[in-house]
């Protein structure tokens, strides 16, 4: 991929509208820990990446405008996942690739992600990760009473939306 057309395909599936300025009230480890999850966690940006690169390199001998697709909400995913890690950086984490579950280290892996096996299962496999990123966000909205972090949080969920229905137009273009 040339850098030319990757400054600008990131565009076509972010929501329009700017990204809030990243920005924390004051440090909070409860918080940093909370955005670990959706940062690293089973549902989080990093396995977003991960799956939607994967699902772009299968689709590339099959179909170039799904595969563009795929690879298009990836580039998304990874500013979502730089939001994230510097947000969680002011709050006092560190952004490595690991939640902390029962006191205990939980590194991401390459299982938390759907590899799949057809056009139609992958897109299914999507769009409900998208809404389970969605869900989880909206949870932790609640639990954040930082306002700079929710309008952050509210902008990531706008994309995600977006993506629900770019990948809902796909399935319904390649699965009916
Ligand atoms: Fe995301
Ligand atoms: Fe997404």
């Amino acid at each position: 991929m040339n850098d030319k057309k990757n400054e600008t395909l990131w565009l076509k599936c972010s929501a329009p509208g700017p990204y809030p300025e990243i920005k924390t009230s004051r440090s909070n480890l409860f918080y940093a820990q909370l955005l670990m999850e959706d940062y690293a966690g089973v549902v989080s940006e990093l396995s977003a990446i991960n799956q939607y690169v994967y699902h772009h390199i299968m689709f590339e001998e099959r179909d170039k405008e799904l595969a563009e697709l795929e690879e298009c909400i990836s580039l998304v995913e990874m500013h979502h996942l730089e939001m994230l890690a510097q947000v969680i950086r002011m709050l006092g984490g560190d952004p490595q690739y690991k939640v902390v579950k029962n006191n205990q280290d939980v590194y991401w892996n390459g299982s938390y992600i759907y590899y799949g096996q057809e056009i139609c299962d992958r897109l299914v496999s999507d769009i409900e990760g998208e809404k389970a990123a969605i869900a989880q966000y909206q949870q932790h909205y609640k639990l954040i009473t930082d306002p700079h972090i929710q309008r952050l949080l509210e902008r990531i969920i706008q994309d995600e939306t977006y993506h629900i229905q770019l990948l809902t137009q796909a399935l319904q273009k390649y699965c009916t």
